[in-house]
């Protein structure tokens, strides 16, 4: 058996390969409430054989949606629909995760195929954009936010603990945190975007406050047995790695000790000035020092879509569980297609018959 195709256990929940589909905004909600094209999206991907489907980042509250169109679960109102979600992704064989989310400075933007950049400030969906300091992230990002108050940052850290709550009722059963890809939680964390001289800015200690108090927070209502999860912008390619590599290597040790049992290892894209070394699998490496120095099991993306690279990277130890994005999108049976460029006979998940019958018995007869 080929190790992408062998189960993962965290916690209570085994998935039944080590492929999931990482979270991607389909920016088609509407006030928050998902809708059919979502209900189609995410059965369709979970029938195609992954383990795990997280379901796009979902704005923990109104002004945290990066576009009008983002998914949301700050009301009541908005958990029926991503129960029905969860409940396609479970009945196809997959865990039904959700990734809840802050989009901070970056928020109030127009739909990447319709622009990519902040809405005009009097354009009428637009919303005033709220983080740690007055700072924009510049280039097609330019609007500067309105720095938090404290009392902002009390009511977004309640924010995060109720959709968890609502994530939960919902029926999902694997939970990430958004600390990554220059949103709210990258923004106390980054030296670019927080100059706060309180208690949330400054040192590690005090920009790491905010991900370290949410996490604690939101731990106290996500049950023990179910997978809570992080994906953390570990590194930004900026010249500064030498310092934010190893602070984050600390933070997520500190992540673990408050309860976090697992970290998917992104990028911080907080600044336009990064240099990322795009290339197959080039955050593996970086995975497997998070998954060597901190015991806490990884996945990552980025690239990782060749099923040759994706097993040999779990093969080697680098990382537990691989992140397949686009490729899924160009092809929501993409496991299946791993499974056939790597010979796994009996795969240990299951193509539903309606399509295996076809793909997997039937020999056609000339005629
Ligand atoms: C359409 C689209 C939407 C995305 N939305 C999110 C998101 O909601 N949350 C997130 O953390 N990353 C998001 N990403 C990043 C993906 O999760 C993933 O990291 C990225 O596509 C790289 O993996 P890949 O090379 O396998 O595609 C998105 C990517 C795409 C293509």
């Amino acid at each position: 058996m080929s190790a992408l195709f062998t189960e993962f256990t965290l916690k209570d929940i085994t998935l039944r390969n080590r492929i999931a589909v990482p979270p991607m905004c389909q920016y088609s909600a509407i006030d928050g409430v998902v809708n059919d094209w979502h209900l189609a999206h995410y059965a369709n991907l979970a029938r195609g054989g992954a383990g795990l489907v997280i379901v796009e980042a979902t704005a923990v509250s109104p002004e945290g949606r990066i576009s009008p169109g983002c998914a949301g679960l700050w009301s009541d109102d908005q958990v029926e629909g991503m129960a029905q979600i969860a409940t396609r992704i479970k009945s196809a064989g997959s865990v039904p995760g959700i990734q809840i989310a802050h989009a901070g400075r970056k928020a109030s933007a127009n739909r990447p195929w319709e622009g990519d950049d902040h809405l005009a400030i009097d354009h009428p969906d637009a919303w005033e954009t709220i983080a740690p300091s007055a700072l924009a992230f510049g280039e097609h990002l330019s609007r500067t936010p309105t720095e938090m108050t404290l009392d902002d940052i009390q009511r977004v850290k309640q924010n995060f603990v109720d959709a968890a709550k609502r994530a939960l009722a919902a029926g999902f059963e694997w939970l990430e945190l958004h600390f990554a890809h220059g949103y709210l939680a990258q923004n106390f964390y980054s030296v670019h975007s927080n100059q706060r001289t309180d208690q949330y800015g400054g040192d590690l200690d005090g920009r790491s406050r905010f991900m370290l108090e949410t996490l604690a927070a939101v731990r106290e209502v996500w049950p023990e047995n179910l997978p809570l999860t992080i994906r953390f912008g570990v590194i930004e390619y900026d010249g500064d790695d030498e310092r934010m590599l190893p602070e984050s290597i600390q933070t997520v040790q500190r992540f673990k000790e408050l309860g976090t049992d697992f970290i998917s290892v992104s990028i911080g894209f907080n600044t336009p000035k990064a240099d990322i070394p795009w290339g197959p699998g080039f955050l593996a490496p970086v995975s497997q020092q998070i998954r060597t120095e901190t015991g806490l099991p990884v996945a990552t993306a980025w690239g990782v879509d060749s099923p040759e690279l994706a097993n040999r990277v779990i093969e080697n130890d680098q990382i537990d569980v691989v992140m397949v994005g686009r490729a899924h999108l160009e092809n929501s049976n993409w496991p299946y297609f791993a499974s056939k460029r790597l010979g796994v006979n009996k795969p240990a998940w299951v193509l539903p018959p309606q399509y295996a019958y076809w793909l997997e018995r039937y020999t056609p007869v000339e005629s």
